[in-house]
């Protein structure tokens, strides 16, 4: 089914899921560990708690979620993930057509993950296609982890545009069918399936339902972080909260919420410097399991 789909579109690439795409290409800001291990990084500066070669884009309360281009230094690769992991912030038309310009203005490649597009309540773009021009800088990749369960399944897809082509003129599309067929025997049939079963009307309207009972574990999540007097983040396009903890190291929030309620969070500063002082709260669980950590953290923050 690869080939067939290569075939009927020259750009539309499987994958076992989104995360062999960055593992496997590119430098990833969004998985900074993988590239680490791929050798693609320089060293750690431990003063300022980043590797080299990697250009850090800030994205706080402060700028809007969103980075000031006119201070970002140009790399050859951009990763940006929109509706994002961990802050749950998607960016607009206006601001995704500035990142579109930005590239093509530096001649880089923007990686648009948008694993968490279907989790979108409010009209900003689902992809990055929908902005002008995009398929000149743009490759997209998403994953059926977030819309189905298929974490261990593994089905993702990267759509890379015919347009798309190095400063040579050679298309970036043969580069990366080639990398694929190299690195990849291809999604197994049962995957593939599974992923055909997805795009079904019946599939579609199963999505459509996870989707929408993470979204109540997610406005359960807000309410009860918001009640509580939180500064909270995201939790509109994404089923993630981002809870804010002045002042505060975040390990230090994880290490006590864990111990007080047994709950686990993520820490903030383990997605980059940036998420220092914030923590984020999934809401991939049970709707009990989801009630009774809301509850747990009620009885910590008495
Ligand atoms: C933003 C984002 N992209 C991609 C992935 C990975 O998806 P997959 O399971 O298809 O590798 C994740 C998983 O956590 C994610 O949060």
């Amino acid at each position: 089914m690869k080939w067939l789909l290569w075939k009927a579109f020259t750009s539309l690439i499987l994958f076992f899921g989104a995360r062999e795409m960055f593992n496997f290409c590119f430098l990833s800001q969004a998985y900074v560990d993988s590239s680490v291990i791929m050798g693609q990084t320089g060293q750690f500066q431990t003063r300022v708690e980043k590797y080299e070669n990697i250009e850090y884009m800030k994205c706080t309360p402060e700028n809007g979620f969103f980075p000031d281009l006119s201070t970002v230094s140009p790399t050859n690769i951009i990763f940006f993930c929109s509706p994002n992991n961990p802050t749950g912030f998607a960016a607009s038309r206006e601001q995704l057509t500035k990142l579109v310009q930005f590239a093509k203005d530096n001649g880089s490649i923007i990686v648009y993950d948008s694993a968490y597009a279907l989790y979108m309540s409010d009209d900003n773009p689902r992809s990055i296609f929908e902005i002008p021009g995009a398929k000149e800088v743009a490759i997209e990749t998403s994953s059926y982890s977030k819309y189905a369960g298929f974490t261990g399944v593994r089905l993702g897809w990267t759509v890379v545009p015919k347009e798309l082509l190095f400063s040579d003129g050679f298309p970036v599309a043969k580069d990366f069918n080639r990398i694929v067929c190299t690195s990849f025997n291809g999604a197994s049939n049962i995957a593939q399936a599974g992923g055909l079963a997805c795009l079904s009307p019946d599939g579609l309207k199963a999505m459509q339902e996870v989707v929408g009972f993470y979204r109540e574990n997610t406005n359960i999540i807000m309410e009860t972080f918001n009640s509580l007097g939180f500064k909270v983040y995201g939790g509109k396009n994404a089923p993630y909260v981002w809870v804010h903890f002045p002042g505060q190291s975040s390990w230090d929030v994880f290490g006590e919420i864990l111990e007080k309620t047994h709950v686990v969070t993520t820490p903030g500063s383990g997605f980059g410097p940036g998420g220092e002082g914030f923590i984020r709260v999934s809401a991939f669980g049970h709707r009990n399991d989801v009630l009774e950590a809301c509850q747990r953290f009620k009885q910590f923050c008495k």
